[in-house]
């Protein structure tokens, strides 16, 4: 019987895109490879996978419910239909904290007398705290992409944001993480942390997965 065999898990992926105008978008260096994996490695164990994922160049594992969406407005309304089934929340997708205030309807055309151009932002919806906040919540991991302090700044996101498990991510370390083929992980949950080595970014995600399985027991 395989450990994740029966339990639905969602996981997000990728990064989200935020229109200025019809031709241009606020991103980042999200391949979708570390979700991706992730889904891969959750089908193979034997869960049901819906995958929610921003713009990436990956195709689906075979087997998974693939939604693809744009930017974290849709993510976040795609991740709240479908969640309320599921068993485990995995936040693996970069999403933009901010949006453009005002999108332009028309292409934004450069003004001759202006040498510069400001851009007002607004606060994303936070998709993962939405998740970890409902009344029956699933089990929630989440990750926290870092430059610095990146072991303290995990715990703080893993108890605001109420989370069961967060996996801290060093991405000041440009050989893994973003757009790489590795990574390197550490766990952290309530009384407990375990650090997982570079490693691929498959081969991390079923160690990821087996711990989660294993907490999802207790
Ligand atoms: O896609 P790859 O190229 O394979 O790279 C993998 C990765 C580096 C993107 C991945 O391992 C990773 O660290 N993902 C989280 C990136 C991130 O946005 O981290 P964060 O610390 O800003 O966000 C913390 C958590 O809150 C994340 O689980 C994120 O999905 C979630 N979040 C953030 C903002 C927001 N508005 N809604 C969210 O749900």
């Amino acid at each position: 019987n395989s450990p994740l065999s029966g339990k639905h898990l969602m996981i997000t992926a990728g990064p989200t895109r935020e229109a200025i105008d019809p031709v241009r978008y606020l991103s980042n260096h999200s391949s979708g490879k570390m979700g991706y994996a992730l889904a891969q490695a959750a089908l193979a164990l034997g869960a049901k996978v819906t995958l929610v994922s921003g713009p990436v160049t990956l195709s689906a594992p075979r087997g998974c419910q693939l939604i693809k969406v744009s930017s974290a407005q849709q993510m976040q309304d795609a991740v709240m239909q479908h969640v309320q089934a599921c068993d485990v929340f995995i936040g693996c997708a970069a999403v933009a904290d901010f949006r453009v205030a005002e999108q332009a309807e028309q292409k934004l055309k450069k003004q001759q007398d202006e040498d510069e151009m400001i851009l007002r932002l607004v606060k994303n919806p936070d998709i993962l705290a939405s998740v970890a906040a409902l009344e029956n919540p699933p089990f929630t991991l989440g990750f926290a992409a870092e430059t610095q302090n990146v072991a303290d700044y995990a715990k703080g996101k893993l108890a605001r944001k109420r989370l069961n498990m967060i996996a801290a991510n060093d991405v000041s370390d440009h050989k893994i993480g973003f757009n790489s083929e590795h990574n390197a992980l550490t766990l952290f949950w309530n009384g407990g942390e375990l650090a997982l080595p570079v490693n691929d970014k498959l081969t991390l995600a079923h160690q990821l997965l087996g711990v989660v399985a294993q907490q999802l027991e207790k």
